[in-house]
């Protein structure tokens, strides 16, 4: 009988998968049992910290519910979201306006609205204006094209952290005939990512600050063309250039005006941003979004919603030291 080594247990695994009927199955299993042997082999794993892997990312599945996501948490957090995004965004036709990170935050179902609607429940301070138009690559006009916007209410927290039945912070709208849209909406604030769970906890024993810059969500779609996910990004932010889950890039900064004459609202502060869609190809409908619903991947664990995302304590931010900084303990 042959004796597997360090070395020749990788091929040994690959052989053995090599019946795999689906092609694309077999080439992506295939290059993560040699990566992942790679991975091993370099660091040297232990038992103890393979066990301590193992521990993390059950407790990562644990936190999953029908509102949280902490599977797309982590990717994110690894900057692995934000890699498939820029892969998938390269393949499109037409150089459009570029995708950022759909998020653990969207929902389906968010209100329709009419053009120029508050979507926010409390905006009595800080109200702006969002306004532009929705064209195609040349810059003609795409009109009743879907666009749906969320963000953050104005301390800080999406309404899915707050409370799972209630929408807050996000609408539907159409373009008009000539492509414009209206939105009227607060000014979004940088915040933590949820940090309350085993992600979180990979965070701060990383040191990092776990913050997103200030942003504002856009899913737009029109017939024919292919499916914007993008955000747009607040100037003037400190965590522009480093936010936790990588998603914010210089083409999609937008600047607050506090009295802009193109402004359709005078009085109010403003956006504007006109975003661009590429033609779609038939494979660009079977390319999927980095990210859904969660409500979509999770099912229902019969585990409470809440709380989801509250601030850490200070303790938390403490350096963490021995096995793997207590990284994956404790969370
Ligand atoms: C968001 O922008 O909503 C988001 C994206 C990734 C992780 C956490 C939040
Ligand atoms: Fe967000």
């Amino acid at each position: 009988m042959r004796e597997l080594t360090a070395q020749t247990i990788t091929d040994a695994v690959i052989e053995q998968m090599s019946t795999t009927a689906d092609p694309r199955l077999k080439e992506i299993m295939e290059s993560a049992v040699r990566h992942l042997h790679t991975f091993a082999r370099e660091v040297n794993l232990t038992p103890a910290e393979w066990l301590k892997a193992i521990e993390f990312l059950t407790k990562v599945g644990q936190m999953c519910t029908p509102a949280r996501q902490e599977f797309i948490l982590l990717s994110d957090t690894l900057g692995l979201s934000a890699l498939v995004n820029i892969m998938h965004d390269k393949t499109k036709l037409e150089a459009a306006t570029g995708a950022s990170l759909l998020g653990p935050f969207f929902r389906e179902k968010a209100p329709t609205l009419e053009q120029g609607a508050q979507i926010a429940r409390e905006a009595s301070d800080g109200e702006i204006a969002l306004f532009g138009r929705i064209t195609t690559v040349a810059g003609e006009p795409l009109a009743g094209a879907h666009i749906t916007v969320w963000q953050t209410a104005a301390d800080g927290l999406y309404d899915i952290q707050k409370d799972a039945e209630t929408m807050d912070c996000r609408g539907v709208f159409r373009s008009d005939h000539e492509g414009r849209y209206l939105i009227r909406t607060v000014r979004p604030l940088g915040y933590y990512i949820p940090l309350d769970g085993p992600v979180g906890g990979m965070v701060l024993a990383q040191q990092r600050h776990g913050m997103r810059p200030a942003h504002i969500h856009f899913l737009i779609s029109a017939p024919g063309y292919r499916e914007l996910v993008t955000a747009l990004y607040i100037a003037g932010d400190p965590h522009l250039e480093d936010d936790v889950v990588f998603g914010a890039s210089g083409d999609l900064v937008a600047e607050i005006k506090e009295a802009d004459p193109a402004a359709p609202v005078k009085g109010l502060p403003s956006i504007q941003f006109d975003f661009s869609l590429s033609r779609e190809r038939e494979a660009d409908r079977l390319g999927g979004r980095v990210g859904a619903d969660p409500g979509r991947v999770t099912a229902d664990t019969g585990k409470p919603l809440a709380p989801y995302g509250e601030r850490p304590p200070a303790a938390a931010v403490e350096p963490r030291r021995g096995l793997l900084g207590t990284l994956f303990r404790g969370r």
